[in-house]
């Protein structure tokens, strides 16, 4: 047997896998970007178009993903080669690279949520709106902001220097049950404001239908779509790679992706009635990188000890989100390094850790860059979800049949399947690339 196979780390459990996938996919997509896209103008059009292209789209590029990392058994940086030749090396460098990209600023998120948990809980919140500003100000520069990022990067360093499943299972295991106890609370929370209905009709029942055609709206969605989910480079891949040759993945795939989205729209029935109850509405169109950070602490400043208490608990669920989703992050280039030039895992994670941290200084700089780097990103992503439905449904079909096991997922999810990764996904998803591509360049141009 190959001794790379037989070196290959396994989930120890079925749950193992899907809290790790949860974790990698519950994150500050879904707290600080759901919140910050969905308040780019797009509202209640923009959360349907969302969980369209989840449903249609990004299921089956899920299951791709996942059948070409455990097809292959190999990095991501390597199962694109393995599978389809040389020719597919870009497609690997894509999945080496673009994580690299996304951890370098989402550290610096993670900063500043660091930061505004530790200042909720030992000086309190800002008294109104423009002290909520300057706070963010002070939380996102100087040298505050440099120590947030690295020290994120220390800890997900460590943890994934740990393995996958000493580190990366053990680590999702024990804080998604929190992150869930946390969710569950704050939403009967929100729920109690005197602003919840008034929240919940704004995010879920306003639309507007000319936003279907709005092309920032359209690529809000796609990114939120790809990025919530950890999909398009590679990350999949790397963590189908260490699942049993037994797996279900449609199951699974279905499972992890309903989770995401339910976190994603909890997160939003928590934001929006705290926007609407404490008047912050506007606040946060104008500001919306930092919208999390500045209207929460503002809102819930105005509500005494328990509005205290609750940013407690809100900052510190972004961040046990954030660090299940950073460390698989950085599994993906480390896995490939140990693949490709068999260095051993602690070399490998320190040496990307040390890059991600230069990468990332630029964003941590000016948060203006961090949501260039954002934006680039996300186009990456939806790119590489492109790619990687036209590399199973075309390329390698054969490949894919064989890991949608027909015995276990019935004749027909398993053309379903098959159909949408081959007919629907690369020609809707490259149309989603065009027109967010589009929309970043007429940004940056105007
Ligand atoms: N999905 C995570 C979040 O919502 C972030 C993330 C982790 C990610 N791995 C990824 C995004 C891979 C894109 C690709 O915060």
């Amino acid at each position: 047997m190959d001794s790379k196979i037989s070196q290959r780390e396994q989930w120890t459990s079925k749950l193992g896998f899907i809290l790790a996938a949860v974790g990698s996919a519950v994150g500050l997509g879904n707290l600080w970007g759901f919140a910050y896209r969905a308040s780019q103008g797009g509202g209640a059009a923009f959360v349907l178009l969302y969980v369209l292209i989840v449903l249609i789209v990004c299921l089956p590029v899920f299951v791709a993903e996942l059948a070409l990392g455990k097809n292959a058994m190999a990095s991501s940086l390597l199962a694109p080669v393995k599978l389809g030749g040389t020719n597919w090396s870009p497609l690997g460098v894509l999945f080496f690279l673009a994580p690299i990209g996304i951890l370098s600023y989402y550290s610096v998120i993670m900063g500043w949520a660091a930061d505004t948990f530790f200042h909720s809980l030992l000086f309190g919140l800002p008294k109104d709106l423009s002290e909520a500003k300057e706070f963010f100000g002070s939380v996102s520069s100087g040298s505050s902001v440099l120590l947030g990022h690295s020290l994120s990067l220390v800890l997900t360093a460590l943890i994934v220097s740990s393995g996958v499943k000493r580190g990366i299972e053990k680590i999702t295991k024990s804080f998604m049950p929190i992150l869930f106890i946390i969710l569950f609370m704050l939403t009967i929370w929100a729920g109690s404001l005197s602003g919840a209905w008034e929240g919940y009709q704004t995010f879920l029942f306003k639309f507007d239908f000319d936003q279907l055609k709005n092309p920032t709206t359209i690529r809000n969605a796609f990114s939120q779509a790809f990025f919530s989910l950890s999909l398009g480079i590679g990350i999949m891949v790397a963590y189908g790679s260490y699942l049993s040759k037994k797996s279900n993945l449609p199951k699974l795939s279905f499972g992890v992706a309903s989770l995401d989205t339910l976190v994603g729209l909890m997160a939003g029935l928590i934001t929006f009635p705290i926007f609407l109850t404490f008047g912050l509405s506007d606040s946060i169109s104008d500001s919306t990188i930092g919208a999390l950070f500045i209207s929460i602490p503002t809102g819930l400043g105005s509500a005494g000890i328990l509005g205290r208490i609750v940013a407690i608990a809100f900052f510190g669920l972004v961040y046990i989100a954030a660090i299940t989703s950073s460390v698989s992050l950085l599994e993906v280039p480390v896995s490939s390094l140990m693949d490709k030039f068999r260095f051993d895992r602690n070399k490998s994670v320190w040496l990307v850790a040390i890059f991600v941290f230069i990468l990332g200084i630029p964003s941590a700089l000016d948060t203006n860059t961090l949501g260039t780097f954002d934006s680039v990103c996300n186009i990456l992503l939806i790119f590489g979800g492109f790619l990687v439905t036209f590399f199973m449904g075309w390329v390698v079909p054969k490949k894919l049949d064989s890991e949608i096991d027909v015995s276990k997922v019935g004749v027909k999810t398993a053309r379903y399947l098959k159909f949408m990764t081959k007919w629907i996904c690369p020609p809707l998803i490259a149309f989603g690339f065009l027109i967010s591509l589009f929309d970043l360049l007429k940004g940056w141009l105007s």
